[in-house]
């Protein structure tokens, strides 16, 4: 079994408010972690409740982990009180990544919306500039890492909700005109509920491979617990299978995505 370890924060960045951007020191995790793996991080809080949470590697070099996190609750503020030179309890890297092969395709496809975005950047980046990356935001507010994005994708189409960044809509808009013009072997997708169903539809319907991110509440983070569990078929009918263990990328086709 995967043991935790104490790792040094190097580096603390907050991207936009309530948005932060860290590094960890994790010299073993960094070399084993491949992208959609995450990291279950203890995050100390103000009332003496230590709580894991699980958060997406968005990058793994120069010995260290990049997680970037959203306050949502009790567990990412504590994580977001950490100061530079403070040690946090990791469990890493953790779950099933991508299937990513420069060979088999040649043509990828990249959608994320809001904290989504952040496991596809070492996605991106294996793709040496062939992936078309698609994100959707709820508003200008939201936007982040456009620039490093676009430095390691083929093109980046930013929508927004609202407009108020890009184009208004939602990602997988222009992702359907891409397919619709015939691009495209493979779709990667990370992002809320709504848009991996439609993602998993236009797959279905355009006959491209996809593999979605589950974000799903998480508990142990190593399988022991079952809070994770996702429907998946299985031949003739369908089976739970436990997101930290079996995922949190699963093949379109593989997962429900129920309502
Ligand atoms: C595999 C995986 C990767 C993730 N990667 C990232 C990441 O890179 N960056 C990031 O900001 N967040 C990420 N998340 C979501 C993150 O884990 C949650 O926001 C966090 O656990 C909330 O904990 P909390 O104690 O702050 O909030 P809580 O008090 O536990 O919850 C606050 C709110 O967040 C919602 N919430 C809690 N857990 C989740 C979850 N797993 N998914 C969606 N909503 C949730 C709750 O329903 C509630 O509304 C990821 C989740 C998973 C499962
Ligand atoms: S979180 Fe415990 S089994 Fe997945």
């Amino acid at each position: 079994m995967k043991e935790s370890k104490l790792c040094k924060i190097v580096k603390k960045t907050e991207r936009v408010p309530g948005l932060f951007d860290m590094e960890l020191y994790a010299p073993e995790a960094a070399r084993e972690a491949v992208p959609g793996q995450f990291v279950h991080i203890m995050c100390p809080s103000f009332e003496n409740i230590f709580l894991r949470r699980p958060i997406s590697i968005c990058d793994a070099k120069d010995d260290c982990l990049r997680i970037v996190f959203e306050v949502r609750g009790k567990g990412t503020y504590s994580l977001s009180r950490c100061q530079v030179g403070d040690e946090v309890d990791v469990l890493a890297p953790l779950g099933r990544g991508f299937e990513i092969s420069r060979e088999r395709y040649r043509r990828p496809l990249i959608v994320g919306g809001g904290i989504g975005i952040f496991p596809l950047y070492a996605l991106a980046k294996q793709y040496q500039g062939s992936a078309e990356v698609f994100f959707g935001f709820r508003d200008q507010s939201r936007v982040v890492m456009e620039e490093e994005f676009r430095a390691v994708s083929k093109e980046l189409t930013v929508m927004t909700d609202d407009g108020s960044n890009g184009n208004k809509g939602f990602a997988t808009a222009p992702l359907e005109e891409r397919l619709k013009a015939g691009e495209g072997d493979i779709i990667y997708a990370c992002g809320p509920m709504p848009m991996l169903r439609i993602v998993k539809r236009l797959a279905e319907e355009y006959k491209v491979k996809a593999q979605v991110s589950l974000e799903q509440r998480m508990g142990c983070g190593i399988g022991a617990c079952l809070t994770c569990s996702c429907e998946t078929v299985f031949p003739g009918t369908w089976k739970y299978q436990r997101v930290c263990l079996n995922g949190p990328v699963f093949w379109a086709d593989e997962v429900t995505l129920h309502d």
